[in-house]
């Protein structure tokens, strides 16, 4: 029995984390989910979004499955998902863009894993005003940041028997910051002869990414870049309803979709789980249930690429309900 935190989180959130429970229940593997609630609707009970039973229960069980959380713009509270990500430390994002047979996008030879830096760069949240008309925010890298991201991408690298790392960065206009990602890249890359490594220029990459997405494996990148293209590369693959992902830090793995809380269509049975399903396979690897994970990945996509149960992000008229049922059937 594996003890595992659940944070079904906000939106449709709790929707997609069902279907996610009831799939990984499904492979028979024994889970014992610990159910936490975080985000805006807890803050009168709490009085944060972010309580410490929360915490507390990831500490001791060490891995989660998380459904997104609404992060309000401008005002109120700071995002908890970021406060998560620094509280345990958990330095890698790790985004797999991959395309399955039936997903509609205009590629279909992409198999590429986003590896963003988590904890540093302009998301160190060090803003402020300079008077009432100048607005500042700190960009901050420090060399053990570096160090460990592109380790880790080297490291997952070998573990995944993938060929390449690509190191993504501004290094010709910001020389200290993006500078230093660059050299850490660099160095490190010299302790893997196995693994081809180059790099390139975030812009470059963004239009080598519409013009090749299938020439690149493993990217590593700072935590801005990373926001941005592994949203990119989620729209190569057929969209936020079907990229999972995961954050790992050295003694906690929290597993969660890219998408957001998709507030336009939560609480309507709408939402594709299968960005959710995914992270929840990727959890099962994690705790070294590979049969099972390859199982629910195999009854995932056999639903997708028969295209009769799917939603309507995939260009269906599938419930939530209906299309997990399938899955469910198909496992
Ligand atoms: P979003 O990812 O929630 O939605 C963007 C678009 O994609 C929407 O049209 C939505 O309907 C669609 N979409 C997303 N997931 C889908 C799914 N599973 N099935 C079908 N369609 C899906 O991004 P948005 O609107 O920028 O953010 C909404 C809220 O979520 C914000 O408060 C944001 O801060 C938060 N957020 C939370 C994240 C997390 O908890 N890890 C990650 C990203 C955003």
């Amino acid at each position: 029995m594996y003890p595992v935190t659940l944070i079904p989180g906000d939106g449709i959130g709790p929707e997609v984390a069902l279907a996610t429970q009831r799939l990984v229940d499904a492979t028979g593997v024994r889970i014992q989910w610990d159910v936490q609630e975080a985000g805006g609707g807890v803050i009168k009970e709490h009085g944060t979004p972010l309580p410490d039973s929360v915490l507390t229960s990831i500490r001791k069980n060490r891995v989660a499955l998380k459904g997104p959380i609404t992060t309000p713009v401008g005002v109120g509270f700071r995002s908890v998902n970021v406060a998560l990500r620094k509280e345990l430390d958990l330095y890698a994002n790790v985004r797999p863009a991959k395309v399955y047979p039936g997903i509609p996008t205009r590629y279909t030879d992409i198999d590429l894993v986003i590896v963003r830096e988590n904890t540093e760069d302009l998301y160190a949240g060090v803003e402020y005003m300079v008077g009432d008309d100048v607005a500042q925010s700190i960009k901050i890298f420090t060399r053990k940041g570096c160090e460990r991201i592109v380790r880790f991408a080297f490291q997952y690298a070998l573990r995944e028997g993938r060929r390449r790392v690509t190191a993504v960065h501004k290094a010709n206009i910001m020389k200290c910051t993006d500078g230093m990602f660059l050299e850490t890249a660099r160095g490190l890359a010299k302790d893997y002869p196995d693994i081809e490594f180059d790099d390139m220029i975030v812009d470059a990459m963004c239009m080598r990414l519409v013009q090749a997405p299938e020439e690149y494996d493993v990217l590593v990148m700072p935590n801005l870049y990373g926001d941005i293209i592994s949203d990119l590369c989620a729209g190569l693959v057929g969209g936020l309803g079907v990229v999972p992902g995961a954050n790992f830090g050295h003694n906690y793995a929290v597993f969660e979709a890219v998408h957001g809380s998709a507030p336009d269509i939560a609480g309507q049975n709408k939402a594709n789980p299968t960005a959710m399903m995914l992270s929840g396979m990727h959890l099962l690897k994690h705790l070294d249930e590979a049969t099972a994970a390859q199982r629910m990945e195999r009854a995932i996509t056999a639903v997708i690429a028969e295209g009769q149960t799917v939603t309507g992000d995939l260009g269906g008229t599938a419930s939530t309900e209906a299309f997990t049922e399938a899955v469910l059937a198909k496992l």
